[in-house]
């Protein structure tokens, strides 16, 4: 072919391969979104998933369709969306485990939480509590750690796998409080709350949004809450202040990252829909009757995301390579 014309045509694939790409974005989003959920159903992360996802979806005009994908403490989960496609069609329902905590505790981990994700957005933040079985003989803490140290052969803590937040969370209330429970991991807090209710094991530390409705039907018994200020949803549980532990404070958090290289069209659609949903009344009520904090609408940005993961790695970091891990 004369090397016009193969320039020609190499001419015409490029730009109707570039007006494909360009079409793709605008028809965004064509069919069903995936939502990758690092941990089982039934815990807070599946929770606050399909109570948002299900709001984004009917502004996004496609059914989000959460995907429940366990394992290695929520970083199974980390490392399939890193690997998907850029396309919009798999995002992931990340939190302060998955692309923070985990960076500290897996050497070998896959991912880099803030080069291989494009962030979308803040979905919520989550209050962590300490929480006891309902018969556990304690009342409060000061009860709980003469207890849990007379009984140290026999504790139990469930937790939701190494780097979940219900691991890394109650790894630094034991490291504080000298304690080291037999460790009992779940594939998720919902199954792990579940062992907590029916008296499998001694204690465990979850996030709020599936504590409340436990706590209020009497099933568990919370002996703090690791926030500065009491939740307006719990209005009766203690600050860690309050029970003599200040230092431990930790408050999680649910965000929506894609992976890498997800042009930018579609990461300010799926960030419209969620700052939309967050608007919802429906939206607002449920997640803050079950105690989480809905972040304002310079929280919910890309830019804030992609700072708070970055500033979340630093801080998590150092403390978790602290504090004492051998139990
Ligand atoms: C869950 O949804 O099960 C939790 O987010 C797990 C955890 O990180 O503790």
């Amino acid at each position: 072919m004369p090397k016009f014309l193969s320039a020609l045509a190499a001419g015409v694939l490029i730009c109707s391969q570039v007006s494909g790409v360009a079409f793709a974005q605008s028809d965004y989003p064509a069919h069903a979104i995936t939502m990758i959920v690092p941990f089982a159903a039934g815990g807070p992360t599946d929770m606050v998933g399909r109570i948002v996802g299900e709001r984004m979806a009917r502004t996004l005009g496609q059914q989000i369709v959460i995907e429940n994908v366990i394992g290695a403490g929520g970083t199974t989960a980390g490392t399939r969306a890193m690997r998907a496609a850029s396309d919009g069609y798999t995002i992931m329902l990340g939190h302060m485990g998955t692309h923070a905590a985990a960076v500290a505790l897996y050497p070998k981990l896959a991912y880099d939480p803030s080069t291989d994700f494009a962030p979308i957005g803040m979905v919520a933040g989550m209050p962590v509590l300490v929480l006891a079985r309902k018969d556990f003989p304690a009342q409060n803490l000061g009860e709980f750690t003469v207890y849990a140290k007379r009984h140290a052969a026999e504790l139990t803590m469930a937790h939701a796998g190494v780097g979940s937040v219900s691991y890394v969370t109650c790894q630094l209330f034991n490291s504080f409080l000298g304690f080291k429970p037999k460790l009992i991991s779940y594939q998720g807090t919902g199954p792990a709350m579940y062992a907590l209710v029916s008296g499998r094991v001694d204690y465990m530390c979850d996030q709020v949004v599936t504590v409340v409705p436990q706590l209020l039907s009497g099933n568990v018994k919370a002996l703090l809450v690791a926030t500065p200020r009491r939740n307006p949803a719990l209005p009766d549980v203690p600050t860690a202040k309050e029970v003599g532990l200040p230092q431990f404070q930790a408050s999680a958090w649910n965000a929506l990252f894609a992976p890498k290289n997800t042009p930018q069209p579609i990461i300010n659609k799926l960030n419209a829909a969620l700052v939309e949903a967050l608007d919802d009344e429906t939206v607002r009520k449920s997640l803050l009757e079950l105690g989480s904090d809905i972040p304002d609408l310079a929280g919910r940005s890309p830019e804030a995301l992609a700072a708070l993961v970055k500033g979340e790695i630093a801080k998590w970091t150092p403390i978790l390579k602290a504090a004492d891990q051998t139990n």
